[in-house]
């Protein structure tokens, strides 16, 4: 059976994609966020995945508004990014695991989750940032990806229980797979932020604090609220932490602990955080 090596965490705001590109990791603004790093490196060095389970959002760059699915999965060979009219670079392509893909697909099919099988499809910054991050300045990504997108843009959202029970849900189709790979679960996006409307800017510091303190230990604390709470707690963007409870439950029931956490606000507007869990 494949290793889950363990599960990284960040934030995906798209102006670090900025920063990167111009060199600006040493600036004061951004010194605090990137120094959160060095320890992912060092962790990604020592681990070695070769499989990235990714569980991020779209932004309207695949999907937009006239068709939204809940739960979609990448099943692709390759997958690409485009201009998203950030100003980012176009990233490198993503290589794809396709018969793990397919094999996710099955079981979480077999499992009664109506997902959406994407054989293309786009990603976003929210996938290509985290990746920078990660594995800066690599010529070729070292890892075969499987996406998933969930829906945090537009309502009716699924529930945080439902997105833990995906992450659970995929956790058991990696139990039945018989490759020997070394996976990365990765949840991007979050914590708290606000980007639009009369609460634009909005930072909760002590609800992320919250998330961060049960992921580990008790996920399904964060289940415990409706999105509309989720929504008032975290900011209208801050529900993509339904990523990083996803992400969570792919890592499975037995204990996990944390091996790592930075917390910094802003970047953008947002609560940037990044996190390491290793199985305990
Ligand atoms: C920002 C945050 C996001 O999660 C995102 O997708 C885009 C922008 C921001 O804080 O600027
Ligand atoms: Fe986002």
């Amino acid at each position: 059976m494949a290793e889950i090596v363990g599960a990284y965490f960040t934030s995906h705001v798209p102006a670090i994609g900025g920063a990167i590109h111009k060199g600006l990791q040493q600036e004061p603004y951004w010194k605090p966020f990137f120094d959160g790093f060095h320890k992912v490196h060092e962790w990604l060095a020592q681990v070695k995945p070769d499989v990235a389970i990714v569980f991020n959002n779209d932004h309207g760059l695949n999907f937009f508004l006239d068709k939204m699915p809940t739960f979609a999965v990448g099943a692709a060979a390759e997958y690409h990014n485009a201009d998203e009219g950030w100003g980012l670079p176009i990233y490198k392509p993503f290589a794809g695991h396709t018969e793990l893909s397919w094999h996710i697909i099955n079981s979480l099919v077999e499992d009664e989750f109506d997902i959406t099988t994407c054989q293309k499809m786009l990603v976003d910054h929210a996938l290509s940032i985290p990746f920078e991050l990660a594995w800066p300045d690599v010529e070729a990504w070292p890892v075969k990806i499987v996406p998933f997108a969930i829906n945090t843009v537009q309502h009716p959202l699924p529930s945080a229980k439902r997105c833990l029970a995906l992450g659970q849900a995929v956790n058991r189709a990696l139990q039945s797979w018989t490759g020997d790979e070394r996976i990365v679960i990765i949840g991007t996006g979050g914590l708290s932020h606000q980007l639009d409307g009369e609460r634009a800017g909005f930072i909760n510091r002590d609800y992320d604090t919250f998330c961060m303190d049960n992921l580990s230990v008790d996920p399904a604390a964060l289940t415990k609220d409706s999105i509309h709470e989720m929504v008032r707690k975290a900011g209208t963007q801050g529900v993509e932490v339904l990523n990083w409870i996803a992400a969570r439950g792919a890592l499975g029931q037995a204990p996990v602990q944390e091996i790592h956490r930075n917390y910094h606000i802003p970047i953008s507007n947002t609560a940037a955080a990044t996190m390491l869990m290793e199985p305990a």
